[in-house]
Protein backbone atom coordinates (compact mmCIF):
# COMPACT_ATOMS: atom_id res chain seq x y z
CA UNK A 1 0.00 0.00 0.00
CA UNK A 2 1.25 3.20 -0.92
CA UNK A 3 2.27 5.53 2.17
CA UNK A 4 2.49 9.12 2.93
CA UNK A 5 5.95 10.88 1.35
CA UNK A 6 7.93 13.79 2.37
CA UNK A 7 9.03 16.72 -0.44
CA UNK A 8 11.88 18.90 1.54
CA UNK A 9 11.69 22.34 0.90
CA UNK A 10 15.15 23.91 1.13
CA UNK A 11 13.56 27.23 0.87
CA UNK A 12 14.90 27.40 4.65
CA UNK A 13 17.95 26.11 4.06
CA UNK A 14 21.53 27.58 4.10
CA UNK A 15 21.48 28.88 0.83
CA UNK A 16 25.43 29.59 1.01
CA UNK A 17 25.89 25.84 0.81
CA UNK A 18 23.03 23.67 -0.58
CA UNK A 19 25.15 21.30 -1.46
CA UNK A 20 25.19 20.03 1.65
CA UNK A 21 22.03 20.60 2.44
CA UNK A 22 20.96 18.49 -0.35
CA UNK A 23 23.05 15.53 0.47
CA UNK A 24 21.95 16.31 4.64
CA UNK A 25 18.31 15.54 2.89
CA UNK A 26 19.24 12.69 0.98
CA UNK A 27 20.69 11.05 4.12
CA UNK A 28 17.87 11.98 6.09
CA UNK A 29 15.76 9.93 3.72
CA UNK A 30 13.01 12.47 2.64
CA UNK A 31 11.17 11.07 -0.82
CA UNK A 32 11.61 14.38 -3.04
CA UNK A 33 12.74 17.25 -2.94
CA UNK A 34 10.41 20.96 -3.41
CA UNK A 35 11.79 23.66 -5.16
CA UNK A 36 10.06 27.04 -4.31
CA UNK A 37 10.27 29.73 -7.34
CA UNK A 38 9.28 33.01 -6.90
CA UNK A 39 8.82 36.02 -9.08
CA UNK A 40 8.77 39.02 -6.82
CA UNK A 41 5.32 39.52 -8.76
CA UNK A 42 2.41 36.41 -8.09
CA UNK A 43 4.38 36.60 -4.32
CA UNK A 44 6.18 39.67 -2.48
CA UNK A 45 9.55 37.48 -2.91
CA UNK A 46 11.93 36.29 -5.23
CA UNK A 47 14.07 33.14 -5.07
CA UNK A 48 15.53 31.14 -8.06
CA UNK A 49 15.26 30.56 -11.81
CA UNK A 50 15.58 27.51 -14.18
CA UNK A 51 19.24 27.22 -13.75
CA UNK A 52 19.09 26.87 -10.03
CA UNK A 53 16.40 23.87 -10.88
CA UNK A 54 19.15 22.48 -13.72
CA UNK A 55 21.72 22.78 -10.66
CA UNK A 56 19.68 20.84 -8.32
CA UNK A 57 19.09 18.16 -11.12
CA UNK A 58 22.74 17.44 -11.11
CA UNK A 59 22.95 17.27 -8.11
CA UNK A 60 20.43 14.05 -6.68
CA UNK A 61 18.89 11.46 -8.39
CA UNK A 62 15.31 12.41 -5.70
CA UNK A 63 12.48 13.56 -7.59
CA UNK A 64 12.75 17.02 -8.01
CA UNK A 65 8.90 19.06 -7.37
CA UNK A 66 8.82 22.57 -9.10
CA UNK A 67 6.19 25.26 -7.16
CA UNK A 68 5.86 27.64 -9.69
CA UNK A 69 4.82 31.04 -7.36
CA UNK A 70 4.94 32.83 -10.99
CA UNK A 71 3.11 35.46 -12.28
CA UNK A 72 3.22 33.74 -16.54
CA UNK A 73 3.50 29.75 -15.94
CA UNK A 74 2.27 29.47 -19.03
CA UNK A 75 5.56 31.58 -20.62
CA UNK A 76 7.63 29.87 -17.81
CA UNK A 77 7.15 26.15 -17.61
CA UNK A 78 8.62 24.84 -20.25
CA UNK A 79 12.34 25.84 -19.20
CA UNK A 80 11.36 24.54 -15.75
CA UNK A 81 10.26 20.92 -17.82
CA UNK A 82 13.55 21.12 -19.87
CA UNK A 83 15.77 22.18 -16.31
CA UNK A 84 14.46 18.71 -15.50
CA UNK A 85 11.36 19.11 -12.54
CA UNK A 86 9.89 15.69 -12.53
CA UNK A 87 6.66 18.02 -11.58
CA UNK A 88 6.06 21.32 -12.11
CA UNK A 89 2.88 22.84 -10.20
CA UNK A 90 1.68 26.71 -10.56
CA UNK A 91 -0.87 28.53 -8.59
CA UNK A 92 -4.70 28.26 -10.00
CA UNK A 93 -4.99 32.05 -8.77
CA UNK A 94 -2.94 33.06 -11.82
CA UNK A 95 -4.14 35.95 -14.44
CA UNK A 96 -4.69 33.76 -17.18
CA UNK A 97 -7.24 32.67 -19.27
CA UNK A 98 -8.60 28.94 -18.24
CA UNK A 99 -7.54 28.15 -21.88
CA UNK A 100 -3.97 28.77 -21.12
CA UNK A 101 -3.82 27.47 -17.80
CA UNK A 102 -5.30 24.14 -19.70
CA UNK A 103 -2.39 24.45 -22.29
CA UNK A 104 0.54 24.55 -19.54
CA UNK A 105 -0.89 21.75 -17.95
CA UNK A 106 -1.17 19.59 -20.94
CA UNK A 107 2.10 21.20 -21.91
CA UNK A 108 4.24 19.36 -18.92
CA UNK A 109 1.75 16.39 -18.88
CA UNK A 110 2.86 15.55 -23.02
CA UNK A 111 6.38 16.42 -21.53
CA UNK A 112 6.25 12.97 -19.28
CA UNK A 113 6.07 14.81 -16.14
CA UNK A 114 3.26 15.31 -13.36
CA UNK A 115 1.09 18.83 -13.81
CA UNK A 116 -0.56 20.34 -11.06
CA UNK A 117 -2.02 23.51 -9.45
CA UNK A 118 -1.84 24.88 -5.73
CA UNK A 119 -4.77 26.62 -4.13
CA UNK A 120 -3.48 29.33 -2.01
CA UNK A 121 -5.64 29.57 1.25
CA UNK A 122 -8.03 32.23 0.01
CA UNK A 123 -9.36 30.27 -2.70
CA UNK A 124 -11.74 27.61 -2.68
CA UNK A 125 -10.09 23.91 -3.75
CA UNK A 126 -12.98 24.02 -6.04
CA UNK A 127 -11.03 26.44 -8.57
CA UNK A 128 -9.17 23.17 -10.20
CA UNK A 129 -12.73 21.47 -10.73
CA UNK A 130 -12.22 22.75 -15.18
CA UNK A 131 -8.78 21.62 -15.01
CA UNK A 132 -9.61 18.31 -13.64
CA UNK A 133 -8.70 16.06 -16.69
CA UNK A 134 -5.26 18.04 -17.22
CA UNK A 135 -3.93 17.20 -13.62
CA UNK A 136 -2.28 14.60 -11.63
CA UNK A 137 -1.78 16.93 -8.49
CA UNK A 138 -3.50 19.16 -6.45
CA UNK A 139 -1.57 21.26 -3.82
CA UNK A 140 -3.20 22.74 -1.16
CA UNK A 141 -1.30 25.81 0.36
CA UNK A 142 -1.25 25.71 4.64
CA UNK A 143 0.70 28.81 4.46
CA UNK A 144 -0.13 32.20 2.12
CA UNK A 145 2.81 31.57 -0.18
CA UNK A 146 5.97 33.39 -0.17
CA UNK A 147 7.89 32.01 2.81
CA UNK A 148 9.00 29.39 5.18
CA UNK A 149 8.61 29.04 8.73
CA UNK A 150 5.27 30.25 8.70
CA UNK A 151 2.19 28.93 11.21
CA UNK A 152 0.50 25.50 10.00
CA UNK A 153 -3.30 27.18 8.71
CA UNK A 154 -5.55 24.33 10.38
CA UNK A 155 -8.82 25.67 8.67
CA UNK A 156 -7.01 24.71 5.11
CA UNK A 157 -7.23 21.07 5.50
CA UNK A 158 -10.64 20.30 4.59
CA UNK A 159 -9.28 21.61 1.38
CA UNK A 160 -7.11 18.60 1.59
CA UNK A 161 -10.31 15.80 1.60
CA UNK A 162 -11.84 18.12 -0.75
CA UNK A 163 -9.29 18.20 -3.38
CA UNK A 164 -9.40 14.23 -2.76
CA UNK A 165 -12.88 13.90 -4.55
CA UNK A 166 -12.45 15.98 -6.13
CA UNK A 167 -9.59 13.87 -8.27
CA UNK A 168 -11.63 10.50 -7.74
CA UNK A 169 -9.78 7.40 -6.92
CA UNK A 170 -7.81 8.55 -10.57
CA UNK A 171 -4.87 6.17 -10.37
CA UNK A 172 -1.47 8.45 -10.25
CA UNK A 173 -3.36 11.73 -8.93
CA UNK A 174 -1.76 12.81 -5.75
CA UNK A 175 -2.96 15.39 -2.93
CA UNK A 176 0.44 17.65 -1.77
CA UNK A 177 0.23 19.95 1.21
CA UNK A 178 2.52 22.76 1.66
CA UNK A 179 3.41 24.76 4.40
CA UNK A 180 3.85 24.51 8.03
CA UNK A 181 3.82 20.80 8.17
CA UNK A 182 5.84 19.34 11.31
CA UNK A 183 5.72 16.29 13.18
CA UNK A 184 2.64 17.45 14.94
CA UNK A 185 0.19 19.03 12.06
CA UNK A 186 0.76 15.83 9.89
CA UNK A 187 -1.54 13.73 11.85
CA UNK A 188 -4.04 16.79 10.55
CA UNK A 189 -2.94 16.76 7.06
CA UNK A 190 -2.77 12.44 7.28
CA UNK A 191 -6.10 12.07 8.61
CA UNK A 192 -7.40 14.45 5.27
CA UNK A 193 -5.79 11.89 3.27
CA UNK A 194 -2.77 13.61 1.98
CA UNK A 195 -0.57 12.08 -0.15
CA UNK A 196 2.87 13.89 -0.49
CA UNK A 197 3.87 16.31 2.99
CA UNK A 198 6.04 19.62 1.74
CA UNK A 199 8.02 19.87 4.73
CA UNK A 200 10.51 23.06 4.91
CA UNK A 201 11.66 24.46 8.32
CA UNK A 202 11.12 21.58 10.18
CA UNK A 203 13.78 20.22 9.32
CA UNK A 204 16.32 22.58 9.92
CA UNK A 205 17.93 23.78 12.78
CA UNK A 206 21.52 23.34 14.47
CA UNK A 207 19.83 20.88 16.58
CA UNK A 208 17.24 19.59 14.32
CA UNK A 209 17.36 15.75 14.33
CA UNK A 210 16.47 15.86 10.17
CA UNK A 211 15.75 11.88 9.62
CA UNK A 212 13.65 11.53 13.24
CA UNK A 213 11.28 14.65 12.16
CA UNK A 214 10.73 13.06 8.37
CA UNK A 215 10.68 9.55 9.71
CA UNK A 216 7.73 10.81 12.35
CA UNK A 217 6.18 13.24 9.53
CA UNK A 218 5.83 10.07 7.79
CA UNK A 219 4.63 7.50 10.04
CA UNK A 220 2.22 10.04 11.92
CA UNK A 221 0.18 11.46 8.63
CA UNK A 222 0.20 7.74 7.32
CA UNK A 223 -1.27 6.07 10.95
CA UNK A 224 -4.05 9.34 10.66
CA UNK A 225 -4.69 8.37 7.46
CA UNK A 226 -8.63 7.32 7.03
CA UNK A 227 -7.83 3.60 6.09
CA UNK A 228 -5.93 4.20 3.61
CA UNK A 229 -2.13 3.08 4.82
C1 LIG B 1 5.97 28.72 0.88
C2 LIG B 1 6.54 27.50 0.16
C3 LIG B 1 6.63 26.28 1.03
C4 LIG B 1 7.50 26.51 2.27
C5 LIG B 1 7.37 25.32 3.20
O1 LIG B 1 5.60 29.69 -0.06
O2 LIG B 1 5.75 27.18 -0.96
O3 LIG B 1 7.13 25.19 0.26
O4 LIG B 1 8.84 26.64 1.86
O5 LIG B 1 8.20 25.59 4.31
P1 LIG B 1 7.64 25.39 5.80
O6 LIG B 1 7.52 23.89 5.96
O7 LIG B 1 8.70 25.99 6.67
O8 LIG B 1 6.31 26.08 5.88
ZN1 LIG C 1 6.26 25.27 -1.89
Amino acid sequence: MPGVEVAASILTADFGNLYRAVRKLESAGVDRLHLDVMDGQFVDNITFGPDVVRAFRRLTELPIDVHLMIARPAHYAGRFVDAGGDTITFHVEVDEPAEQKRATLERIAAAGRQAGLAVSPDTPVEAVAPFLEQLQIVMIMTVHPGWGGQRFLADQAPKIAAARRLLGRRAGTYVHVDGGVNAETAAIVGAHGVDVCVVGSALFGRRRDTAAEVEQVRRVAAAAAPGRR
